[in-house]
């Protein structure tokens, strides 16, 4: 079987995951991570798409948890990270260690540019179509190495110790004028830090700004503390009008 495993938060990781399962073979089986467990144990047979954004340099804690309780009987699997533009660090054999140490073979992996959820013109129009062309030849030439037999592990970038990231100790505020208490925000944080009873009321220690709450809200009433964006806009303003390219190791 074949399966596609992402976690997307905002959307972005999803489009690629899909691109390279739909050019890998027909009907993949898709997993959304990003609020489930998803399927645990897979069969020799198998392939596996795994696909994860780049939060500071690393993977998303929550996802590495849910990670490193994913089980392979020498699965065969493709990596793919997605980042904002500045750069994925030590995230994309962050993802693969764990991998190989669950009992996966990793034969082929990515790291591809989107958006940045930080910076309206970081990246702002990708993945574009340049980005799903090189999709698309990244899960050829994929298919290939799997068909000729060649299992062997892709020596990705990044070092041991990993980037520390420790996330940011705030969430984004709600307004409480505009909320209608709609619930959407609620529903689909990915990891349950809003409040369902009064949803302007959010667990900064729980909340890991993945943005799917700012992005998904009918009243544009979310959006992260004044000060915190214009750090984030001037961190990131550099990265603005810079095209990074995609990466592909086999
Ligand atoms: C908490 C957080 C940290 C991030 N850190 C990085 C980073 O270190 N490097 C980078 O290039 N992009 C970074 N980004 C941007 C995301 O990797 C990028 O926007 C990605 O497309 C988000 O994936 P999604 O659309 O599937 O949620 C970060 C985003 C968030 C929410
Ligand atoms: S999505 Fe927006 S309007 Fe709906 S409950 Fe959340 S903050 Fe309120
Ligand atoms: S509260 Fe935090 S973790 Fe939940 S959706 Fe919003 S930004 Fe993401």
């Amino acid at each position: 079987m074949l399966y596609c495993l992402y976690y997307s938060p905002c959307g972005s990781t999803q489009e690629y995951a899909v691109k390279v399962a739909e050019t890998l073979g027909p009907n993949p089986i898709y997993v959304d991570l990003t609020r489930s467990d998803g399927r645990l144990d897979f069969q020799r047979e198998d392939i596996v798409i795994f696909a994860a954004p780049v939060y500071g340099g690393r993977l998303p804690v929550p996802l590495v948890e849910k990670l490193e309780r994913m089980r392979g009987d020498q699965s065969h699997v493709i990596t793919m990270v997605v980042y904002g533009n500045r750069a994925y660090d030590d995230a994309l054999l962050e993802l693969n260690s764990i991998l190989v140490g669950d009992g996966f073979e990793v034969f082929a992996s990515a790291a591809f540019v989107a958006r940045h959820v930080f910076h309206p013109e970081v990246a702002a129009d990708r993945p574009d179509k340049q980005d799903f062309q090189e999709a698309e030849a990244f899960a050829n030439r994929a298919k290939y190495k799997y068909d000729e037999m060649d299992y062997s592990e892709p020596k990705v970038p990044g070092s041991k110790p990993y980037r520390e990231f420790a996330g940011m100790p705030v969430a984004p505020i709600a307004d409480p004028a505009s909320c209608f208490k709609c619930g959407t925000c609620a529903t689909n944080c990915p990891v349950g830090a809003i409040s369902k009873e009064d949803p302007t009321q959010t667990d900064a220690l729980k909340c890991i700004d993945c943005m799917r709450c700012v992005q998904n809200c009918p009243s544009q009433g979310r959006v992260l503390p004044q000060k915190v964006q214009e750090m984030l806009l001037a961190k990131l303003s550099p990265l603005a009008g810079v095209r990074k390219a995609n990466e592909f190791f086999y």
